[in-house]
């Protein structure tokens, strides 16, 4: 593809678009959104508010880490602290379209709504990219970042008119129109992950308690396996619980899955052939520096029949 003249074209329209009026974006530090906020910054500057929505759902530091990233571009990222009113909205729910369905309407319906209200925005800039649109019209998945796909009138129903400068690139070829406007790797290079955050990683209710251990697992995973290579990687909490034997007591404890893949855009994928060594030393961690979790599997499954994330 000509990125040159991809980013040309987007800049010129967001400029001509937005007009004398304000947007406001989301970043959640992926490279979609990332990408989106560059190249809103560089076509209205201080026209655009980026916000990074502190949704509890988050990993360890990412709020830090993704305002850290982008202030170093001089581009100002706000960080909005919503944890309670997602917890509340998740508390309870174990149905996977149910969970999503509740960070959907709290991201969108009451904290989104809210600061767009606040800043007077008549534009939202969204990250969507081909592959989303395709599967949730495809009913594969009501994937998070869709709206007017679905039919939904954001003017109607959030009072803004939403801008999706990504919406004919692919997650390749989003990485590399980053790579052309010269984006740290911390952006260009960056696993994807998804909007509804680690609530896609717990299966069964999302409380405090069980983000904090898929959070931890998450933490362990992505270090292990930060040169890997792989397309993504992650850890997921199951729903159950099983046996085990700590300190020579029994105790009925967690279990937490890692999931390693390859892939090209996400629409199918293979389970990654890792040594054995690296399994078991990230077995061997989980499985002691978490509390209360005692077995750890690897999953093996190709997408289809699964997918990439549990929820
Ligand atoms: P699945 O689980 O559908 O995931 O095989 C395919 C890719 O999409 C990511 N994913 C999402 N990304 N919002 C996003 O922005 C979402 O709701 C969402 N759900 C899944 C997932 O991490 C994988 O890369």
């Amino acid at each position: 593809m000509d990125c040159e003249k991809f980013i040309e074209e987007q800049i010129a329209d967001i400029k001509q678009t937005v007009g004398d009026s304000k947007a406001i974006n989301a970043l959640s530090g992926g490279v979609d959104s990332s990408l989106v906020t560059v190249l809103g910054h560089r076509a209205i500057g201080e026209k655009l508010r980026t916000v990074f929505i502190d949704s509890a759902l988050m990993r360890e530091g990412e709020a830090q880490g993704v305002v850290k990233t982008f202030a170093d571009m001089d581009i100002p990222v706000e960080s909005v602290d919503a944890q309670e009113e997602f917890l509340s909205a998740l508390s309870g729910l174990t149905d996977p379209e149910e969970k999503r369905q509740a960070v959907t309407d709290t991201f969108y319906s009451k904290v989104f709504s809210r600061l767009v209200r606040e800043s007077g925005a008549k534009f939202l800039l969204h990250g969507t990219i081909l592959t989303d649109i395709e599967e949730t019209v495809a009913g594969i998945k009501r994937q998070h970042n869709i709206l007017t796909q679905l039919g939904i009138n954001t003017e109607e129903a959030y009072g803004y008119s939403v801008l999706e400068p990504l919406k004919t690139l692919r997650k390749d070829d989003v990485r590399e129109v980053c790579k052309s406007l010269d984006l740290p790797v911390e952006i260009s290079q960056r696993i994807p992950f998804p909007g509804p955050a680690l609530a896609t990683r717990i299966v069964g209710e999302v409380t405090h308690e069980r983000l904090d251990t898929v959070r931890r697992a998450t933490s362990i995973v992505e270090e292990e396996l930060a040169d890997s290579g792989a397309f993504q990687y992650m850890a997921v909490l199951l729903n159950d619980r099983a046996t085990g034997i700590r300190n020579n007591k029994r105790e009925f404890g967690q279990i937490i899955v890692v999931r390693c893949i390859e892939s090209t855009d996400a629409r199918t994928a293979t389970a990654t052939e890792l040594p054995w060594d690296k399994l078991n030393l990230i077995c061997r961690r989980i499985t002691t520096e978490i509390e209360d979790v005692n077995r750890c599997l690897y999953d093996l499954t190709p997408k289809p029949p699964a997918t990439i994330e549990y929820i």
